[in-house]
């Protein structure tokens, strides 16, 4: 298991997290190009406060922050029993470049011992009521499962459509994911009220006395609100023309944390985000009053969490979830919006 835990989190010969943000290259960007970015002096304001944890810590010194460490070691200093939902998003079994560190694929045995080596790590943390959500790809998922339903009670299985992805001639491409949805037990809470989606309606039933069959005429047009299911359509991968995207290569939409968010998390709860990347899951925990704490390996990713929490101060808005629902994909045309529905 050491060797495995070691490959897979130092495993990258050219980590060297002090300079990795120097090494970027500096892209050219159209115009209306909003991803963020960060210059120099932003780097060196937002390392400032990265957390670094060498010791044991308690939940006040750690509640709202991000901290810079591999995840195999940051897990062994986080307080017992401190948190009430967690968003897995690790790396996938694939062969994928995070800035300067790479995972590389491995056979599915092996990402699974992987997967398991700090999920172990990861039990003690959560409240005897904490839900825990694991993404994955379709080569993924079956390890992920393989994991999760030792440790905890599977409560169900997302797959949401993510629009991006490769065509190929000699497959289907690959545009869907799994998010396994797990409790520690079965006294969870879930707010299925919170998580609310608004639909168009396209054919408008009436009851026999003429009255509106489970939809509202408004002013922009005939809506139905819904509970939602678990297959996720309306779910757009952060694009360079949005608000809340960044360089890195697989950033989760605030849409998706939002909606898991508010179902599965209180607010005032800590959610917690092993994998944190460009911050999504603390961004959106600050965005609807929870509290957060991030852990990503990466200097540079964990800098721009920081922007994007610093933005999330003034901006609260998350694009798709409006006025207490969520809106299907691409509705800010017909709702007098630009495409980015900002
Ligand atoms: C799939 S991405 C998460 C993306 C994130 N959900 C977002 O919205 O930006 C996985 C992240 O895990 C980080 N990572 C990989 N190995 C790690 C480790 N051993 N400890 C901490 N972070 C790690 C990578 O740098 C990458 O940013």
């Amino acid at each position: 298991m050491e060797t495995v835990e070691r490959l897979n989190s130092h495993g990258n010969r050219d980590l060297d997290l002090d300079s990795s943000y120097r090494r970027r290259e500096m892209k050219e960007r159209a115009p209306r190009n909003r991803t963020l970015t960060l210059s120099e002096e932003e780097i060196q304001k937002y390392r400032e406060r990265l957390l670094r944890l060498e010791r044991p810590v308690s939940v006040a010194e750690v509640e709202n922050r991000t901290i810079c460490k591999d995840v195999f070691e940051a897990l062994d200093y986080l307080p017992p029993s401190f948190v009430d939902l967690v968003f897995v998003d690790p790396p996938y079994n694939l062969h994928k470049k995070f800035n300067l560190t790479t995972f590389r694929a491995m056979d599915s045995d092996r990402y699974e011992q992987w997967l398991e080596a700090w999920v172990k790590k990861l039990i003690p943390l959560l409240k005897p009521q904490a839900s825990v959500y694991f993404c994955g790809d379709w080569k993924s998922s079956g390890a992920i499962f393989n994991v999760v339903r030792k440790y905890f009670r599977i409560q169900n299985r997302i797959t949401w459509e993510r629009e991006k992805g490769r065509g190929s001639r000699r497959n289907w491409k690959n545009c869907s994911e799994d998010i396994w949805f797990c409790t520690v037990s079965d006294d969870y809470y879930f707010n299925a009220e919170a998580v609310r989606i608004k639909r168009r309606v396209l054919a408008p039933y009436r009851d026999e006395n003429g009255r509106p069959k489970d939809w509202q005429q408004e002013e922009k047009g005939r809506f139905r609100v819904t509970y939602p299911s678990n297959i996720w359509f309306d779910l757009t991968v952060p694009f360079w023309s949005m608000r809340e995207n960044t360089d890195h290569p697989t950033q989760k939409p605030e849409k998706l944390l939002a909606r898991i968010i508010l179902a599965s998390s209180r607010p005032g709860d800590l959610v917690f985000d092993p994998f944190a990347g460009s911050g999504t899951t603390s961004v959106v925990a600050k965005k609807l009053g929870r509290r957060y704490v991030g852990v990503e390996i990466d200097e540079y990713y964990c800098c721009l969490a920081e922007k994007r929490l610093e933005l999330a101060e003034s901006d609260r808005s998350i694009q798709g979830y409006e006025d207490g629902v969520f809106w299907e994909r691409n509705t800010s045309i017909w709702r007098g919006r630009s495409e980015t529905g900002k």
